[in-house]
């Protein structure tokens, strides 16, 4: 994610401009030029190789099983320990598909409406340029997740479910529909997945004994992320700062709404992981209930809207009454 705030008069894009009646072009700029620099022979795009799965390795775990909560319930590690497997290979599915989505429908969705002037406020010139590199990565991880599902499908002959839609799309779409301003919704969104999606990915790729091909999609992401991670974080800054404080206040209170998208479990994804298997309706609430209604997912919730918040508190944004108690109670809403 990145942040770029500011107007721009007089540009070849004035006639498309979302500005263009009777509105002042706001330009922003982004320290972000640094993380960009070397970008030719670092970006995974230009450097790593396709990951391949070795079909010997599909009997290892195909997902991180310590970041899948709900193996650990009595109903399956204890009943039955044989559907772990099929669960994780549908978890890696549904891990792929979120992030597939994530990439192609809204981070490059937005980044592409940055670069065009399809929002109240455009990019200076370098950050264009370094917006485009960021679309580069992205449609990279996009194809890599899909090349990788492609591949697990071909090897473990596990169908997917066909309920892999992430929810966070639906939500995204609902806080658009209750929105002043659809775009800088989506704006807001963009910027608070790429600070939180980065903390994860370098959590999942150190995680347990899965096969090189699934540590190296996420490390390959992880990789890129941290230069999105500042781009979209100075960007937001810079957006948020070039507001009226109230404006800017109003701005942040979707932060916690957009956070929650994100973290908070996609219990239908997992109820159809659960069905698939073989567990019946009232095991399956029964796990997800017992699970996720848990404080547990509380404090990695917590844990990962740290640094959105601190950003806040460095831009002087103390949250209103209203915004700090949706921040207090994130993870709970389940
Ligand atoms: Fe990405
Ligand atoms: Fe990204």
């Amino acid at each position: 994610m990145c942040g770029v705030a500011g107007f721009f008069t007089g540009c070849e894009f004035a006639q498309t401009c979302a500005l263009k009646n009777g509105g002042a072009c706001r330009s922003l700029t982004t320290d972000a030029a640094r993380s960009f620099r070397g970008w030719y022979d670092k970006a995974s795009v230009r450097r790593s190789p396709r990951r391949e799965l070795d079909p010997e390795d599909i009997a290892l775990d195909l997902f991180p099983r310590h970041l899948v909560p709900h193996l650990a319930h009595p109903l399956i590690a204890q009943s039955h320990p044989e559907r772990i497997q099929h669960l994780l290979t549908l978890t890696l599915y549904r891990f792929l598909t979120f992030t597939f989505n994530l990439e192609m429908q809204l981070v490059n969705d937005t980044t592409r409406k940055l670069i065009m002037h399809e929002l109240p406020f455009s990019l200076d010139g370098a950050a264009i340029l370094n917006a485009q590199k960021l679309i580069c990565d992205e449609a990279y991880h996009a194809l890599f997740c899909a090349d990788l599902l492609d591949q697990a499908i071909t090897l473990t002959e596990v169908a997917p479910t066909g309920t892999a839609r992430p929810a966070f799309l639906s939500r995204l779409a609902e806080a658009q529909g209750a929105s002043e301003d659809p775009g800088i919704t989506q704006f807001l969104y963009t910027a608070v997945s790429e600070m939180l999606i980065t903390a994860t990915l370098y959590e999942a790729r150190s995680a347990g004994e899965v096969p090189g091909a699934v540590s190296g999609v996420m490390l390959d992401h992880a990789a890129d992320e941290a230069r999105h991670h500042i781009f979209y974080r100075d960007l937001l800054g810079s957006y948020l700062t070039s507001l009226p404080k109230g404006d800017a206040q109003a701005a942040a209170a979707q932060i916690p709404e957009a956070i929650a998208a994100y973290m908070e479990p996609d219990l239908p994804g997992i109820r159809g992981d659960l069905l698939a298997v073989g567990f019946d309706r009232d095991d399956c609430e029964e796990i997800l209930f017992d699970t996720y209604a848990a404080t547990s997912h509380k404090d990695y919730v917590d844990m990962s809207a740290r640094e959105i918040q601190r950003l806040l508190h460095e831009l002087d944004l103390s949250p209103t009454a209203e915004v700090a108690d949706a921040f207090a109670h994130l993870g709970e809403r389940l």
